[in-house]
């Protein structure tokens, strides 16, 4: 059975992995509608690897015989300035998640569930690749700064990036 400030708290950690995903395809849309498809398919990427964040809580919550409570997801920003400034926000957004992730553990612990502890390992872990993933962007985007054959080539490689989705029966 699972405790019921965990389980109000991990409902909205699925609210905020999907708005998560939601921002990433918003930000998939902008690099869309300038032709830039390479990075337009790194926040593709993304809001997928968002999708199945969400989907470890949902798992989480009903293999410890929970309730999950799908709640509104807000509308995502749609406008920025330049393609430095969209993963500027998306290592800010990051780091934010980070946070929230750490005071989930905080509460597990608090709480006394070392399985939701436990649990929340995977993200801990999880949270270092993905603010390190938008910096390196940032860093690379910052380096070529308005130069077009220096953005060309950003999205190119951009454009490697693979969704690779969790084996069947995984354990989440
Ligand atoms: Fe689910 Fe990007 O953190």
């Amino acid at each position: 059975m699972l405790n019921p400030r965990i389980q109000e708290a991990f409902n909205k950690q699925i609210n905020a992995e999907l708005f998560s995903s939601y921002m990433y395809l918003s930000m998939a849309a902008y690099f869309e509608s300038r032709s830039m498809r390479g990075m337009a398919n790194w926040m593709r990427v993304q809001a997928q690897e968002e999708v199945v964040h969400a989907t470890k809580f949902f798992d989480f919550i009903h293999d410890r015989d929970g309730q999950v409570t799908l709640t509104a997801i807000g509308a995502p920003p749609v406008q920025w300035d330049s393609a430095a400034q969209v993963f500027e926000h998306a290592y800010e957004h990051e780091c934010k998640v980070t946070a929230m992730i750490h005071d989930l553990v905080r509460l597990a612990r608090n709480e006394n569930d070392p399985a939701a502890d436990n649990f929340l390992q995977w993200f801990v872990t999880e949270q270092v690749e993905e603010e390190a993933s938008a910096q390196l962007m940032v860093d690379k985007l910052r380096l070529v700064g308005d130069n077009g054959a220096g953005l060309f080539m950003v999205d190119t490689e951009a454009a490697q990036r693979a969704f690779a989705p969790p084996a069947p029966g995984a354990a989440t």
